[in-house]
């Protein structure tokens, strides 16, 4: 058995449903334990299409946002992840979420960080007029989208491109990345030391040690 991940998603999954497949046919040394969203969406009703175990857990069902990110916390402890991936979940996670999950927390964010954080990152690209964006996978930190980043990869943007086409183009690559950076974490190629990503000492696929 390999590495236990979960994945918070928000939206349409499509970066989650890859995940699940490589996880399926040994492509990665892992296994996709959870699929967790903070509203009914697209990407838990393909989980559960893939049987996968999911949770919805709403921030309304809260009084705080901390109270939803604690509670959060504790119903993914309980999945023992080695790695828990953020891939198009769109809330803000508490100190208390994130220092639980240090080491192990990651997210996929489509620009070139720290360029163009936040909930709007391929409509801010385009506006800006940029000619490459990109997407990032990063460590997460107590800021939003930030952290340190484990790996990069640019997009160049095209003549009439839109948001819709740009992020396709985005997304197209973030599959891969994502992939690339789940194997390079559950086999310890790389690491979070002090504070920065420094490449690890590799272990066996599916070892945990
Ligand atoms: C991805 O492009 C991801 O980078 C982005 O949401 C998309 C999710 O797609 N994340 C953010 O914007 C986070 N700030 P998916 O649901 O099809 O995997």
């Amino acid at each position: 058995m390999g590495g236990r991940i979960v994945i918070l998603v928000s939206g349409s999954g499509s970066n989650m449903v890859s995940l699940a497949r490589a996880c399926k046919t040994g492509q990665i040394p892992g296994d996709l334990v959870a699929v967790v969203a903070d509203r009914p969406c697209a990407a838990i009703e393909k989980a559960t299409g893939m049987n996968i175990e999911t949770l919805v857990l709403s921030p309304s069902e809260f009084s705080s946002r901390d109270e939803w990110s604690v509670a959060l916390r504790d119903r993914i402890a309980t999945f023992e992840p080695d790695l828990v991936v953020s891939a198009g979940f769109m809330r803000i996670l508490a100190p208390e979420f994130v220092d639980a999950f240090a080491d192990r927390l990651i997210n996929l964010h489509p620009s070139l960080l720290p360029a163009f954080p936040g909930a709007h990152a391929v409509r801010d690209a385009l506006a800006a007029g940029v000619k490459i964006t990109g997407s990032t996978v990063h460590f997460v930190d107590h800021l939003v989208d930030h952290g340190p980043i484990i790996l990069q990869e640019p997009v160049r943007v095209q003549e009439g491109d839109d948001e819709s086409t740009l992020h396709g183009r985005i997304k197209d690559l973030e599959r891969t990345m994502l992939l690339r950076a789940c194997r390079l974490l559950l086999e310890k190629r790389v690491q979070l030391r002090d504070g920065r990503v420094v490449a690890g000492h590799a272990a066996a696929p599916g070892s945990r040690g």
